[in-house]
């Protein structure tokens, strides 16, 4: 038998994580791929620009507060968002966080918490989007993943998840291909937003110097923007991407394995 799967009329999509950054230039550019959009974050008024750049483009969009790694917060979070808007067919788990030490300095808060909000959450979100999914018979998830998965000093627990988030993204692919469902991975390198600002300034040092610094490294030679990223997830999240399933995508201006 030889299956088929038609993505449904109205595309909805939940983007976590999409108050500011990465994020919020996914949610902008899948508006303008023909998405409503579900914004995710911890506090819903920080989520205003992105739900006004959405709109800008004619989509609808709604914020959602939820912490995602909290199981009870993110099954209220989808059945609001399949209520307020319809069922959610595309998910990106964008959300992340990082608290980094090298191993000796590790407290276990410091690796459950990133544990936490950067894997478990994938985990959560899934399941809960799972059965729109599965009754659309189409779906679309895209994880973010990091080059810090390759192995990152000061961050045996981001590592670990971004990791483990490609092996679950993987394992997506060969549970749900069967019911239209695809599941990738991006992974970015280097990339300008407050994350990559707070570790430059925790490590005392300019931002721009930073950015210099990393440039250096990278080479097509400029550090990575949101954008870059958004156009990845953009592409996963096609209808014309049925046949592309389990990959990891790498952002990052410099070939990775
Ligand atoms: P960011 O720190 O600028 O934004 C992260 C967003 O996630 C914030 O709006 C924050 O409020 C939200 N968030 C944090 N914890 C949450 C929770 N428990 N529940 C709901 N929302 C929560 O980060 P950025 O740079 O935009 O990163 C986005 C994703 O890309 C993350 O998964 C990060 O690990 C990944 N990434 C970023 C890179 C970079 O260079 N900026 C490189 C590789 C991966």
């Amino acid at each position: 038998m030889i299956n088929s799967f038609t993505p449904p009329d109205r595309r909805i999509a939940i983007v976590t994580g999409a108050a500011r950054g990465i994020g919020a230039a996914i949610a902008g550019r899948l508006a303008e791929d023909g998405h409503d959009l579900a914004i995710v974050d911890l506090d819903a008024d920080a989520c205003a620009d992105t739900v006004a750049t959405v709109e800008a483009t004619g989509r609808r969009a709604i914020a959602v507060a939820a912490d995602v790694a909290d199981e009870a917060a993110v099954i209220a979070a989808v059945d609001e968002i399949a209520t307020r808007l319809g069922p959610p067919t595309v998910l990106v788990n964008n959300a992340g966080i990082l608290r980094d030490r090298t191993l000796g300095k590790m407290t276990l808060d410091d690796w459950q918490s990133v544990i936490d909000v950067n894997l478990r959450s994938v985990f959560l979100l899934c399941r809960a989007v799972l059965p729109h999914m599965r009754a659309a018979r189409w779906g679309r998830i895209v994880n973010l993943s990091s080059i810090a998965a390759l192995g990152a000093l000061g961050e045996a627990n981001y590592a670990a998840a971004k990791a483990g988030v490609q092996g679950l993204t993987k394992t997506l692919a060969i549970e749900l291909g069967r019911y239209g469902i695809t599941a990738n991975a991006v992974a970015p390198g280097f990339v300008v937003t407050d994350m990559t600002r707070a570790v430059a300034e925790r490590m005392g040092m300019p931002f721009d110097d930073m950015v210099a610094e990393m440039a250096k490294t990278i080479h097509v030679g400029r550090p990575g923007q949101p954008d870059d990223v958004a156009h990845a997830v953009s592409f996963f999240a096609d209808p014309r991407s049925s046949f592309v399933t389990g990959q990891v995508l790498y952002v990052a201006g410099a070939p990775k394995v």
